[in-house]
């Protein structure tokens, strides 16, 4: 790769070894990829998982005395403090790891945000911007619904960007890889946010992991597409979608495909749409719980969750995971004191995929996201998958039939 003077300058360690491992990834990746430069990033998110592997990296990082030039913003572990109240069964390992990731991001210089939804609320690019997101629903929505330019970085890729300021220049960053190439006509009624989490499930499986150009789908809320990128990512790989009439790069036919044909066409139905809700769920019948958030939830969905249980009690409790700063305006809001009265709380900073929740293990569960049910099977926590609506209803009656 042809390397700026000051790039050459952080490889070979004038910066020190946190800089100089920082760059050793990012020219080891472009080279991978043939990039032929670097790059400069405006704007950076990190899928920190507060695992060992995240947290050994990163620690290197901040004991090679490396600093972030481009502040990411980054995902969510487990809220400490509020799960020691909730369930009294934090391991001390568990709260050393989390104390030490936190510590970590903090030396490093992360904006700790603490969120899966960035592009929502704390850090929103540009059409065009040159960004590295990590995080399934983060790369295809910065992607796809404000056209900035992404690939699908690893939590330590992003990481390294931030670090450096820069990324290899290679595949979504340059215009002529985001070009659309399945065409799926959506023929299913998209009624509902849920119906996008069917839809980002299903896709993947009949075109593989080509780059989807949606078309029958009008003015989808915020929420949806959020469902969508990360069910995408969860059932495949996909780091971009269009969607004709919708999003900025699909406007017409032609920009969509930029004046090439679909490799392939398909369609989806509501019969497609049932039959994987139907594969995604365990059995229905009795249940322990139900949990949203995956991704985080925003205040329109927590408003919605809230209008359904206001005045009730909740027959298992319900959890709700968000941001901070959507937690704090549930409470300016008075959602929260309404969740809290019938049963409910609002998790911020956590993950699903977090030991915080052992005390779930073992137990069923309703939520509205294939993604929460996905990933929790390791930990042997079982879901029945279905819209917002009915889960809740469900957790209300303790049981779904
Ligand atoms: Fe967010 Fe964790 Fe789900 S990061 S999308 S709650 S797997």
């Amino acid at each position: 790769m042809k390397l700026t003077q000051e790039e050459q300058k952080m490889l070979d360690g004038a910066y020190g070894e946190g800089v100089q491992l920082a760059m050793k990834v990012l020219v080891a990746v472009g080279e991978a990829y043939d990039a032929p430069y670097m790059v400069p990033v405006t704007r950076t998110h990190v899928a920190l998982s507060n695992q060992e592997a995240d947290l050994w990296f990163v620690e290197k990082l901040v004991r090679g005395g490396a600093h972030c030039k481009v502040s990411p913003t980054v995902n969510p572990g487990f809220n400490i403090e509020l799960f020691e109240k909730l369930t009294g069964e934090m391991t001390a390992e568990d709260i050393e790891q989390m104390q030490r990731t936190r510590a970590a991001y903090q030396a490093i210089g992360a904006t700790l945000t603490y969120s899966c939804t960035p592009y929502l609320q704390q850090n929103i690019p540009f059409f065009g911007e040159i960004t590295a997101y990590s995080e399934s629903s983060a790369t295809p929505y910065v992607n796809s619904v404000y056209g900035a330019r992404s690939n699908r970085e690893a939590a330590q890729s992003a990481l390294c960007a931030a670090v450096t300021g820069v990324t290899p220049y290679y595949g979504y960053l340059i215009k002529e890889n985001r070009r659309g190439q399945a065409l799926v006509e959506v023929k299913a009624d998209m009624h509902d946010d849920f119906a996008y989490q069917m839809l980002g499930y299903v896709v993947p499986e009949k075109i593989g992991f080509q780059i989807p150009v949606f078309e029958g789908l009008s003015r989808p809320t915020p929420e949806a597409l959020m469902n969508l990128g990360a069910e995408l990512n969860t059932a495949g790989n996909v780091a971009i979608y269009h969607i004709l009439g919708v999003t900025p790069e699909a406007q017409t036919y032609e920009d969509a495909f930029q004046g090439q044909k679909p490799t392939q066409v398909v369609t989806v139905t509501d019969d497609d749409l049932a039959e994987m809700q139907e594969r995604l769920s365990d059995p229905k019948g009795k249940i322990d719980f139900a949990l949203y958030g995956c991704p985080h939830f925003s205040i329109r969905q927590i408003h919605d969750v809230v209008q359904l249980v206001k005045g009730q009690k909740l027959a298992v409790p319900l959890y709700i995971m968000c941001s901070t700063a959507t937690k704090d305006l549930a409470e300016k809001m008075g959602f929260l004191e309404i969740l809290h009265a019938a049963g409910g709380e609002l998790t911020d900073q956590t993950c699903m995929d977090q030991p915080c929740w052992r005390f779930l293990y073992g137990k069923k569960g309703v939520t509205d996201s294939p993604k929460c049910a996905y990933y929790t099977k390791r930990r042997q926590m079982q879901f029945v998958v279905t819209s917002l609506e009915k889960s809740v209803e469900a957790a209300l009656k303790g049981e779904i039939a």
